[in-house]
């Protein structure tokens, strides 16, 4: 078997043997250097003239940006590296000499950067922030496996919304109307009652029209639902289990962290208990900045921004009015204008990351919600049904997964947290 050069600290003063992509080659006359790369990291290849046969430097010379090759060499310890060791090549082992590579070394547009989405993953910047989505996942299964949850999975088509009817992705079901999933959320509540505390975590649609940085079509979302928690419970597990993704990520991704330049300093203050502010207080706080915003309305980029720069960890706003959430919201007993929900907002503009709320258990409630929303009871007869045999407090919440990996990794846009977006206007590749 090859060697990798994660482990390659394993191997010094020894040979092995590579299976490697070329991303870049400088060259200066009598040596050649290889930036060598085989998915598990980067490392130097040394080509020295007069210490390696002829065939090894012809070889060398031919091979070009993203050729693959086997290479053998000695590794050797170097501390001018990044990773702290090179590589002495001795064989090269030509795999492919691949064509004339379109991304280069110079500045290229994001559009002809997301038309070649297929290649542009394979920089370290796109391994880095992939890397760590995958430490992500891992860290957010950890800790719910950790804590009693078992990990179901809700339907993907579905015959009827979860998140209101106006970003719905239809399709046809045989001769029947079907949509795809917007949230899993309500099956989520169905497993609640049998399994006690439960999480889904798959891919979710929304046909949204708005093109901005922090929406996709296709995002994957991490929604526990958990029997017998309330609203208060409910936000000190949301608290917890983002600082141990958080604090695993700093862990475990150290190196990925660096090639992005992110400033950890802002990473390392995420540890719970997390702010908290009422939907109240952030209109009236909004309203005092000079913001244009009347209670009743919802918050836009621009707000949940100015409300997350008063703090230094993730802050949830919680308490909004009923009238401008999701019809299983549970209305707070004391004040029924309101419901016991909370979104996560993270810092430095990076938006809502999670929404979660506590359900309605009432089952005359909830179906006074799907007249007041429109809903038909007959498609939701099912999920009134939760209601009617045993129904308990129950409260969950959903992740978005893109955000919170566009926040850790600290990037600009959604579409470089996932290995291939959906976008407004982007099917291809
Ligand atoms: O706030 P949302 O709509 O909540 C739900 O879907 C609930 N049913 C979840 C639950 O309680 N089980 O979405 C949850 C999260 C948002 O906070 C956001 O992070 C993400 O999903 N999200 C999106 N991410 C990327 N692109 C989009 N278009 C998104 N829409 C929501
Ligand atoms: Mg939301």
């Amino acid at each position: 078997m090859l060697a990798t050069i994660k482990d390659i600290a394993q191997y010094v003063e020894q040979e092995v043997k590579l299976g490697v992509w070329l991303y870049n080659k400088r060259s200066s006359g009598k040596i050649q250097f290889l930036q060598l790369r085989d998915g598990t990291g980067f490392i130097q290849g040394v080509v020295v003239k007069n210490e390696v046969y002829e065939e090894v430097w012809e070889s060398a010379t031919q091979l070009t940006q993203e050729s693959s090759l086997y290479v053998t060499g000695t590794v050797r310890k170097d501390d001018r590296s990044n990773i702290g060791y090179e590589l002495s090549v001795t064989g090269i082992e030509i795999i492919q000499i691949a064509e004339e590579y379109p991304i280069t070394k110079k500045e290229h547009g994001t559009d002809f950067l997301m038309d070649h989405r297929h290649l542009w993953i394979r920089t370290p910047r796109q391994r880095a922030i992939l890397k760590i989505r995958g430490e992500i996942i891992r860290a957010i299964q950890e800790y719910l496996d950790q804590n009693g949850f078992t990990l179901v999975d809700p339907p993907i088509l579905t015959p009827t919304s979860a998140e209101g009817t106006t970003n719905l992705f239809h399709t046809k079901y045989f001769d029947e109307d079907a949509y795809l999933s917007q949230s899993g959320q309500l099956y989520m509540e169905a497993t609640a009652m049998a399994l006690g505390r439960v999480y889904s975590f798959g891919p979710t649609f929304r046909a949204e029209k708005s093109k901005t940085r922090r929406h996709l079509i296709e995002f994957w979302m991490i929604e526990p639902e958990m029997a017998f928690i309330d609203h208060e419970e409910n936000l000190k597990i949301q608290e917890e289990f983002v600082s141990h993704v958080v604090q695993s990520v700093l862990k475990n991704c150290k190196i990925e962290l660096q090639t992005l330049d992110r400033d950890i300093s802002k990473l390392e203050k995420v540890m719970a208990p997390f702010p908290r502010i009422t939907y109240d207080d952030a209109i009236k706080f909004l309203q005092e900045e000079g913001h244009e915003i009347q209670w009743g309305d919802d918050f836009g980029a621009p707000h949940e921004t100015a409300i997350a720069e008063k703090f230094e960890k993730p802050v949830f706003i919680t308490h909004y009015p009923t009238e401008l959430k999701a019809f299983y919201m549970k209305p707070d007993p004391n004040r029924p204008e309101v419901v016991l929900c909370a979104d996560l907002i993270a810092p430095e503009g990076y938006g809502e990351i999670i929404g979660g709320s506590q359900r309605i258990d009432d089952p005359n409630l909830l179906e006074q919600r799907f007249k007041d929303h429109h809903l038909s009871i007959d498609s939701y007869k099912w999920y009134l049904d939760i209601r009617k045999y045993g129904s308990v407090p129950h409260s969950g919440f959903g992740l978005g997964l893109e955000r919170t990996v566009a926040w850790i990794c600290g990037l600009e846009h959604v579409r470089e947290t996932i290995p291939f977006p959906r976008l407004l206007n982007r099917l291809y590749p």
